[in-house]
């Protein structure tokens, strides 16, 4: 076994550990259930044997059944209430023993699927960008799916059914040990069948699932981009695409389906053929009186016992060459880590000043290059600080920096003197109000949006801090004031609406420090006027970054940072700036040549 596999096995052996009751007593009912069925055909021979056929009982049987010289009825009562009685029991065990795997089946895939939720909320945002949502969501969904039916299968397909057929051929061996040596001989036949049928499915397992995973990725993309496709009248082109991914997967099922198909009837036509072989064997036997029929009987009732058992393991191949995919893939978002991590030693500080440091920082998204260099500014409560620069030129990156959804590459920031590596990401996130471009709102009415913004806050609380902010009036404009529903990620709010919303549940937080990514959309100027009002509102006591895209927002900012392609280039305030030659000056004059329905707008080029 790897290393990899050890750990593998690891973290799923903790899962079952943790249904070890139930699984143990289904295992234990289903071992009891074997028994039945070994036990099953012997009233049926004795019938044959000594009811039909006269023949005297063993000894041992003797003490406990009618004599059928006496009570041959007594004798046929008493066996035909054996075959009820074993059928029940078959059915009572079968029945509890399922009922146990199948709750223990569930609960583990419960566990898992809650322990790969959290685990994927963890991971950084980096890991997020690279992979489609819909693709996580049929991880957590069809493969540990696939896990679950794994381990039903294995409870009340194969542990009984293998249990049975040992304990078949363990009967068989002590009847007539050469007989029973013969039946024995299909078993390495269909051994080695099923090991070559399974990893020849398991490999086309493992392309369905892929190709699916990329299906529902897909799918996920163009439902939440509905707007888009049906704004360009792309729905005939997305059809053809969902079906020629559709297609890929349905092949790719399609050729698992063959392999899974040959498989039943292969390993029919094994026992078939043994089959033939024992019954011709057998009926020698017979007829020269070194087996009786109802032994025969036995031996065929248990050559039916193998085989449905050997069908029920090419099924179980099935659901095992899939489980083992589904594993493989979940393992490997396992093993991907939280790289934005606590470290050992990271603590949580008592209070937070609100005075953020950036020295020397440069970040990238791809090793290549960076996306902001040799940054070093400070923000302390109380104080506005702006950043200004065309589009790309890495402001909404140093924003993220500081939330810290990215550790620098080079450089330090520091919270009131500390790195913020060594303290609890918890905590830092709390400390700090980021308000993102695109201001991201659930599927759920606004207060609770706001609310959002602070565990167990109340509507009361988040009304309150949307009267703080100055945008209650806008808010309460809505259909349904507070409690309008937001649909999935707000797209029923307007630009502005959404905005608010984030400024309320920035208000609500306690944080110290906030980041305002200045939506790059445009709202009227009256809104526009109470957002800004809101802003301050909101940076009074907090440390603030302004990420702005308007000349309003700048112009009574305490400092003022002009990046170009990652650098900064110019800082002062503002009047300062517009004193010297260069990129802000530039700027000004362009906007005050081009104001635009009361909106001043930064375009540097
Ligand atoms: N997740 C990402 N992965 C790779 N590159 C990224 C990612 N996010 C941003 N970039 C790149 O980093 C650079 C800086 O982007 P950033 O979003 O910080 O710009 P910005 O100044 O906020 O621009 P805008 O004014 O348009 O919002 C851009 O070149 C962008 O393409
Ligand atoms: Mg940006």
């Amino acid at each position: 076994m790897s290393g990899r596999e050890r750990e593998t096995s690891r973290w799923l052996g903790a899962y079952f550990r943790q249904q070890r009751l139930s699984l143990g007593a289904a295992t234990l009912l289903m071992a009891a259930r074997a028994g039945v069925l070994v036990l099953l055909p012997w009233p049926l021979k004795l019938i044959v044997d000594s009811v039909i056929l006269d023949r005297r009982l063993a000894p041992a049987l003797s003490r406990v059944l009618p004599d059928p010289s006496l009570h041959r009825i007594g004798l046929l009562d008493a066996l035909g209430a054996a075959l009820l009685l074993l059928g029940a029991l078959d059915a009572l065990l079968s029945y509890a023993g399922s009922r146990l795997f199948l709750d223990a089946a569930q609960r583990i895939a419960f566990a898992i699927r809650r322990d790969f939720f959290a685990h994927l909320q963890r991971l950084p945002l980096a890991f997020h960008r690279r992979h489609m949502s819909g693709e996580l969501i049929s991880r957590i969904g069809e493969d540990v799916r696939a896990m679950q039916d794994f381990i039903v299968s294995a409870g009340i397909d194969l542990i009984p059914h293998l249990l049975t057929i040992a304990a078949i051929l363990a009967v068989m061996l002590a009847m007539n040990w050469r007989y029973g040596l013969m039946t024995l001989a299909v078993a390495p036949a269909l051994a080695v069948t099923a090991h070559r049928f399974a990893s020849r499915i398991r490999t086309a397992s493992r392309r369905v699932r892929q190709r699916e995973g990329g299906l529902w990725g897909a799918t996920q993309e163009v439902l939440g981009n509905v707007q888009l496709v049906q704004s360009l009248a792309r729905e005939d082109m997305e059809d053809r695409r969902f079906a020629e991914r559709a297609g890929d997967a349905l092949e790719a099922g399609m050729r698992a389906n063959r392999i899974q198909a040959g498989f039943a009837p292969t390993m029919n036509f094994i026992v078939a053929s043994a089959t033939g072989l024992i019954v011709w064997y057998g009926t020698e036997l017979v007829l020269r009186g070194r087996l009786t029929a109802g032994d025969l009987l036995v031996f065929l009732a248990y050559l039916r016992g193998i085989a449905t058992p050997a069908r029920q393991l090419a099924k179980a191949g099935r659901i095992f060459g899939r489980a083992a995919v589904a594993l493989e893939r979940l393992d490997e978002y396992r093993a991907e880590s939280p790289l934005i991590a606590d470290r050992a030693d990271a603590s949580t500080p008592p209070a937070c000043g609100g005075h953020v440091e950036l020295r020397g920082v440069s970040f990238g998204y791809h090793a290549s290059e960076f996306a902001v260099s040799d940054i070093s500014f400070e923000l302390t409560r109380g104080k506005t600080l702006a950043l200004v620069g065309a589009t790309g030129s890495g402001k909404s990156t140093l924003g993220a920096l500081i939330a810290r959804f990215y550790d620098p590459g080079l450089g330090r920031i520091l919270l009131d003197g500390r790195d913020i590596r060594d303290i609890r990401l918890r905590w830092l996130r709390t400390q700090i109000a980021l308000i993102p471009q695109e201001p991201q709102l659930f599927h759920a009415p606004v207060w609770q949006n706001i609310a959002y913004g602070r565990e167990g806050a109340c509507r009361e609380e988040s009304i309150q801090a949307a009267e703080a902010a100055g945008v209650a009036e806008i808010l309460s404009r809505l259909p349904s004031g507070y409690d309008t529903i937001v649909s999935e990620r707000g797209l029923s709010l307007s630009g502005g609406q959404r905005q608010c919303v984030a400024i309320a549940r920035a208000m609500l937080s306690d944080a110290a420090v906030v980041v305002l990514d200045e939506p790059s959309s445009s709202v009227d100027a009256l809104t526009e006027q109470r957002l800004m009002q809101a802003l301050r509102r909101l940076a009074r006591n907090r440390a603030a970054l302004l990420i702005a895209h308007r000349l309003e927002t700048v112009v009574s900012a305490d400092l003022i940072l002009v990046l170009d392609r990652g650098r900064i280039v110019q800082r002062g305030n503002h009047s300062q700036l517009l004193s010297q030659a260069g990129a802000y000056r530039d700027l000004w004059q362009a906007c005050q040549s081009r104001e635009v329905g009361g909106s001043l707008r930064l375009v540097v080029s």
